[in-house]
């Protein structure tokens, strides 16, 4: 078992923050980002996706402030901002919103809440897919749902998060992340039904391979936009499956052949985007026995798949993404990869042998850099518990 360790120095920096700005007395939470084995933009389609928790994420302490003002500061930022617990609409610094957001759909819901401040630091790199935003959303619920006593469980607050999101930040994001940063177990990844919300958590054990990821560090413009616009490219498929096949309430109900057989109805980009959905919640399936059976190969084949569904079908990759994945495709230790979360840029996912770890890093940062000139990062991540309270005994 590998033991959960935390950043000494963030928790330090966030607590000495908080007596600078606002009190002595305050609760300390880690609220973690995520990966994604498999399952990606399957959420939002009422499908499958297996994520995991990670040790790297948001630092934050909190109390209430018995004043009509949330106070919050930012130490990536170094900014502060103060907020009249009235407000309703978002502003325009935009970490400041996915805390607003979850106090203010907490307040609509007519939850005791008011007054409290905030200091939050983090070592999730923004931008990269690793879903920062989730674990600070997190973070923010958690700590609402300490601080007034309101009683509402995990699942609750990862639903309240995605609320957030759509409210506050104008993402249309599905569950994943706000659950994987939520319930999130140690050296475990979860395997979620979006529809029904049942989940189960599966021994994430690679055997003589981990898990790597490397950030492409770009991050296209379009991302949300596109993101959105997929949302609704998936939910026009439903309504013309509809037209023959009522009973589709969502891709995740609809079959290869129901698709062929409406092929007629569909413009080629719908087709696709339809077709690697439903491709795509069969990967989870298999990925799910492929894991428990130990049956690594299979599952990195799947991975493959799943990443030149997404670049070639669903075009939600970038050249930055394909170029590394091509590498990894190439190379004869590494079993399995594809891009991760969103898309147009972000952090791939990479099954690598351990034994020769170190020299694909730096085979694949050398690669990088004389294709893009940039600086590949490389990320051994360790999976982690879902948000929640720390106290100084566990730190580094
Ligand atoms: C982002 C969203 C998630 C999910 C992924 C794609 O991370 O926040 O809800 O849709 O993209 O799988």
């Amino acid at each position: 078992m590998i033991e959960m360790h935390y950043s000494k120095k963030l928790s330090e920096e966030v607590r000495q923050k908080f007596k600078e700005h606002y009190a002595e007395d305050f609760g300390l939470l880690f609220s973690p980002g995520r990966v994604n084995v498999i399952g990606e933009h399957t959420d939002y389609n009422s499908g499958f996706v297996m994520p995991g928790a990670i040790d790297k994420g948001i630092y934050c302490a909190f109390a209430k402030n018995n004043l009509n003002s949330i106070r919050m500061y930012s130490l990536d930022f170094e900014q502060e901002l103060i907020l009249s617990t009235d407000q309703t609409e978002p502003v325009d610094i935009q970490w400041a919103n996915y805390i607003l957001g979850v106090f203010a759909i907490l307040r609509d819901k007519k939850l005791e809440v008011s007054g409290f401040d905030m200091v939050f630091g983090g070592d999730i790199p923004i931008g990269s897919g690793l879903s920062s935003s989730a674990a600070l959303e997190n973070a923010a619920g958690f700590a609402l749902n300490q601080l007034f006593d309101l009683q509402l469980d995990s699942i609750t607050l990862a639903k309240v998060g995605q609320q957030a999101e759509h409210e506050y930040a104008g993402v249309r994001c599905g569950i994943m992340d706000q659950f994987a940063s939520a319930l999130g177990k140690e050296d475990h990844v979860l395997q979620l039904d979006c529809q029904s919300l049942e989940f189960e958590y599966i021994p994430a054990d690679f055997g003589e391979y981990q898990i790597v990821l490397f950030n492409s560090k770009v991050k296209h413009s379009l991302a949300e936009s596109e993101y959105n616009a997929r949302r609704a490219t998936c939910e026009e498929g439903v309504r013309l499956l509809q037209k023959s096949f009522p009973e589709v309430k969502s891709l995740r109900d609809a079959s290869l052949e129901i698709l062929e057989k409406q092929r007629q109805e569909f413009s080629l980009e719908t087709f696709n985007c339809c077709s690697y959905i439903i491709e795509e919640n069969e990967r989870v399936r298999k990925a799910n026995k492929a894991l428990k059976k130990g049956q690594l190969q299979k599952l990195g084949s799947l991975l493959f798949a799943s990443h030149w569904g997404l670049s070639e079908k669903y075009h939600v990759s970038c050249d930055e993404l394909d170029f590394l994945v091509d590498l990894a495709t190439e190379h004869p230790a590494i079993i399995g990869a594809r891009m991760m979360g969103g898309g147009f840029g972000g952090c791939t996912i990479n099954v690598v042998k351990k034994a020769t770890k170190e020299n694909i890093i730096d085979e694949f940062q050398k690669a990088y850099h004389a294709k893009f000139q940039i600086e590949l990062e490389s990320y051994e991540v360790r999976l982690s518990k879902g948000t929640h309270l720390i106290n100084s005994q566990n730190y580094e």
